[in-house]
């Protein structure tokens, strides 16, 4: 939901004042240097934990945005073989560094005995720390001022150069206590950066010359450019081949830094650098070296994502604007009555009792009615989520407030608790840093939950929003930090309709610390509590994020527009999400603010429904946009929503892969094709797992799509005999008739898919049929995940899941396809079978269509039923082979023969 109006910062006026700022204090830093960046006075090697230690002094000081810190110790350590980390902090002070019991990092490998430190003095003072076992080298040097880089061994490529110019100051290593410089130099062409959110970004790569600020924010993602609700200082950075060829394309690594507090981060091409107010420098290099393992790396660092339940792949309606209770039930009924599947229905603020937390509106949302259209939604196999707010109405008559000031487990400003201004008017807001906060909001969501029985909790406004701004305290520079990172895009200062940075957190931490941590700690006490009231995987839908918040929660993308760019802007942002480890991710479906269009609203749904997380949300001053409202949409929503409930599957596997290994669910295309430079261009397409691409319309009026195809042979997914096949990747102009979006599936890969229903539930009762594209180059491969769909430990506990790898080649003068099955008896007893194979891909001179013998050496006796029919595509190029009436448990282990000649 929303907030307040809406910052459009977009008035000439404003936008010129900015950049006069903006150029004033560039040419004011150039005249006086911030810093002049630190010696080397002594190192240390710790061959025992891998780590190298150097003590740093300042070389001479300088005042701007404050005194230098005059001693810094610096620690470069591996804390495994694919994870570097370096740290730089005071040596004399302890400062602030986000807390284990608020992100646990398991560093535990750090004392792995196997390995050794291996330094050496080379060339120019410096001195290597490597591992054995890595790819990475740290080099110091000891220069003036001093440097490092990381490099990896096997090309000799340089990852980050922290070496400064010494002619160019803004290169040199600056820490103060509330502004620290870093700087690293990038290979001018060939480093491709993604990630550094959240924003709304026009191209998903970075685009030079910009500055990305990370400041958490109640800014609708309307807004392109400015810092929103989440900070991850975490970017990949994709090298493209260097001209020596020891750089293979697609070579990649990630940085993070670890840090909380408020910066900016300027990005050049060729540099990139980072401008913080607070924290220590905490970084965080990780190997790859492709873009998966990337991704495997960091989040095992910080934590894999939560897993979902399977229900919240199902389509989900909302809007801000409900009237009551029959307005609801009115709702379900147009969605069924439509045909259109409506798995979840959820409300905003409009079911409270005065925007109070956990109250209904006695007048229009009355417990008695709501709880009968949730009983009813759950009889129908449907589900209910509804929205939270983080300030408590400070209303002596309202009981959890009662019980939170009893609990004493507010944030606290100037001796008393501080007062922001929210949706209820006068709020508390609860300081989830204190460790009495999880009895208090875990207690409330359990006398909450015994009224009704929600399934899910929509967390809004946690960036912290507030609508007032509170005036400095004039006697501490947090409220005004000498440096201004660039909030909203104009300079905002950093109180800006939130909690002021000088209020304080359980055991005296500043809100200047903490303040983008806040989203992440609500969705974690949110988790926890949900997790002791239903013993179930919970679903929490939070719009404020931190690094680590995929551990607990799903993401949308905030507040955006009813507009065509809004459409096109989505896949940057949910494949950002993707690399911040929230894979479960969507943008509001036909857009939240503004009054969207039927076309708009159908071209919306039809990318909409390969979005992880796919709901409909709109605000109260636009007009209605259920899927149902115009024909053409209802149309075209049976279709793209009926292929995501036959993908509900591989939607699910893909999500137990991103639980496990950390894998986005939507991808960049350069995740399954990284050789391909073509790739790290590529905005207007994505792909689902390692081979469903999606090439949606993305202008008004157009009927076909410019779509770009990675070399292989791709089919369309809601007609198989539609084929594009490329040697070496191109550009294809595709038709998109109104109706409809093009979704392919590429060679290689294996689908199981279910069939559409109204419902997962009734999804899950249909058959499946396994789509296995043949690659004439080597095996086909998939993979399918089954369990009860909400059990809390995912792949725990034994026979309460199964997982199937399926395997398909083509060999002498047959097809095969085979399944390797994990802990088969869940899957046997839900008796879930295949039911069909569909062959894609077959060269049409292999195929002798007279012949289709079909041999099953292990697998069930029904094969005597079994119907195989062929043809060709209309490409004529290649040979579809559909075998039916199979009958193959899913949980048996088959092998089946198709003989072509
Ligand atoms: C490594 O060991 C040294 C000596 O015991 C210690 O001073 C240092 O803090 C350790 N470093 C890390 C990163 O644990
Ligand atoms: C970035 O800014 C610099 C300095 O203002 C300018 O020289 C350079 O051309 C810009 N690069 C791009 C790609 O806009
Ligand atoms: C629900 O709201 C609608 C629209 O305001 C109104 O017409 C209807 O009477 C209300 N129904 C109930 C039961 O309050
Ligand atoms: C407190 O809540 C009650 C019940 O919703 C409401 O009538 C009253 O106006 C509220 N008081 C204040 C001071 O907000
Ligand atoms: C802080 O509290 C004191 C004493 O209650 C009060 O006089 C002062 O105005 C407060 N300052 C701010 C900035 O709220
Ligand atoms: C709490 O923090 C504030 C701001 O950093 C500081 O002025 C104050 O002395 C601290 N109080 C205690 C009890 O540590
Ligand atoms: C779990 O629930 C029990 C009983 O309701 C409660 O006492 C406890 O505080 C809860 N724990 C958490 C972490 O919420
Ligand atoms: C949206 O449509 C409604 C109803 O037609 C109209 O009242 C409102 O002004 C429109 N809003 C915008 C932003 O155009």
């Amino acid at each position: 939901m929303g907030t307040t109006p809406t910052r459009w910062i977009s008035t000439p006026l404003l936008l010129s004042l900015c950049l006069c700022f903006i150029l004033f204090s560039a040419s004011l830093a150039e005249d006086t240097p911030v810093g002049y960046g630190y010696t080397i006075s002594t190192i240390n090697n710790y061959p025992i934990n891998n780590t190298l230690t150097a003590n740093l002094s300042l070389i001479k000081p300088s005042f701007v945005f404050g005194p230098d810190i005059p001693h810094l110790s610096l620690a470069a350590s591996f804390e495994n073989k694919d994870r570097l980390r370096v740290r730089i902090t005071d040596s004399n002070h302890q400062r602030w560094e986000i807390p284990q019991q608020v992100i646990p990092r398991d560093s535990s490998s750090q004392h792995n005995p196997l390995s050794f430190l291996n330094s050496q003095q080379g060339p120019q003072h410096s001195l290597s720390l490597t591992h054995p076992e890595s790819d990475l080298i740290f080099t110091l040097h000891n220069t003036t001022p001093f440097g490092f880089r990381v490099s990896r061994k096997s090309s000799n490529g340089v990852l980050f150069n922290a070496a400064p110019n010494p002619s160019n100051p803004q290169t040199f290593l600056v820490f103060k206590d509330q502004y620290l410089q870093l700087s690293s130099s990038l290979p001018a062409q060939g480093a491709s950066l993604y990630g550094l959110g959240e924003h709304t970004k026009r191209s998903f790569k970075l685009q030079p010359n910009e500055t990305l600020t990370l400041w958490n924010a109640d800014v609708a993602s309307a807004n392109v450019d400015v810092n929103l609700y989440g900070s991850h200082p975490f970017y990949l950075d994709v090298r493209s081949p260097s001209p020596d060829g020891r750089v293979k394309a697609g070579t990649t690594h990630g940085v993070l830094l670890l840090n909380s507090n408020g910066m900016d981060i300027v990005y050049a091409g060729d540099r990139i650098t980072y401008k913080v107010i607070g924290g220590v420098f905490d970084l965080y290099f990780f190997a790859g070296s492709s873009p998966e393992l990337v991704l495997e790396q960091y989040t095992e660092l910080i934590g894999r994502p939560a897993s979902m339940p399977y229900w919240s792949f199902g389509f989900h309606q909302c809007r801000w604007g409900y009237k009551n209770v029959t307005d609801l039930q009115g709702v379900v009924t147009n969605y069924a009555k439509a045909g259109i599947p409506l798995e979840v229905m959820w409300t905003d603020i409009d079911y409270m009792d005065s925007y109070k937390d956990f109250t209904f509106d006695p007048i229009n949302f009355p417990l008695d009615k709501i709880r009968s259209f949730v009983d009813t939604l759950h009889q129908n196999g449907q589900k209910y989520v509804l929205i939270l707010d983080p300030g408590i109405s400070i209303n002596e008559t309202d009981a959890t407030h009662v019980r939170g000031l009893r609990a004493d487990i507010y944030i606290k400003r100037n001796g008393t608790n501080y007062e922001g201004q929210v949706w209820p008017g006068p709020v508390y807001y609860t300081d989830f840093l204190n460790p009495r906060s999880q009895a208090f909001w875990g207690g409330e969501i359990k006398l909450f939950r015994d009224l009704l029985p929600f399934d899910g909790l929509w967390l809004d406004m946690n960036e912290l929003s507030n609508f007032i701004t509170s005036t400095p305290i004039p006697s501490s520079s947090l409220d005004s930090p000498p440096y201004k990172i660039n909030n909203g895009g104009d300079l905002q200062q950093i109180n800006y309709r939130t909690v002021p940075a000088t209020s304080l957190h359980f055991g005296n931490i500043t809100e200047y610390n903490v303040h983008s941590l806040y989203g992440l700690l609500e969705a974690k006490a949110t988790n926890k509590a949900l997790v002791n009231i239903t013993g179930k995987r919970p679903f929490i839908l939070s719009r404020s994020t931190f690094v680590s918040s995929g551990k607990y929660t799903a993401h949308w993308t905030g507040d955006n527009a009813a507009t065509w760019n809004d459409l096109a802007y989505s896949i940057p942002s949910i494949l950002n999400f993707g690399l911040f480890g929230i894979p479960m991710v969507g943008a509001d479906i036909c857009g939240f603010l503004g009054n969207t269009t039927e076309e708009l609203c159908r071209r919306w749904i039809q990318l909409g429904a390969f979005y992880p997380f796919a709901r409909d949300h709109s605000e109260i001053h636009s007009i209605r946009q259920e899927l149902y409202i115009w024909d053409s949409v209802a149309a075209s929503a049976r279709k793209v929503l009926g292929l995501r409930y036959r993908l509900l599957p591989y939607f699910y596997t893909l999500m137990y892969e991103a639980h496990t290994k950390g894998t986005p669910i939507a991808r960049p295309l350069f995740f399954s094709f990284p050789e391909d430079v073509t790739t790290y261009e590529i905005n207007s397409q994505f792909l689902l797992g390692k081979g469903v691409l999606v090439s949606p319309v993305l202008q008004s009026g157009a009927t076909t799509v410019d779509a770009y195809f990675p070399k292989g042979k791709w089919f369309d997914l809601f007609n198989v005999s539609n084929s594009v096949n490329t040697e070496s990747g191109k550009h294809v102009t595709l038709d998109a008739p109104s109706d409809h979006i093009n979704a392919h599936v590429g060679e290689g890969n294996i689908l199981a898919l279910q069939g559409e229903a109204m419902t997962t539930e009734a999804a899950r009762n249909t058959a499946f049929e396994l789509v296995v594209v043949i690659s004439c180059s080597g095996n086909s491969y998939g993979q399918v995940y089954l369990d009860d769909g909400e059990a809390l430990d995912i792949a725990g506990v034994k026979d309460q899941w199964t997982l199937v790898n399926f395997y398909g080649s083509l060999q002498n003068n047959s097809i095969f396809v085979t399944s390797k099955v994990t802990d088969g008896r869940f899957a046997l007893d839900k008796r879930w079978i295949i039911d069909k194979v569909t062959v894609l891909g077959m060269p049409k001179q292999r195929m002798d269509l007279a012949r289709k013998k079909l041999n099953i050496v292990k697998g069930t006796k029904s094969i005597r039923k079994a119907i195989v029919k062929t043809q060709f595509d209309s490409s004529d190029q290649f040979a579809i082979v559909k075998v039916s009436n199979l009958s193959q448990l899913i949980g048996e282990e088959f092998k089946l023969e198709i003989e072509i000649r």
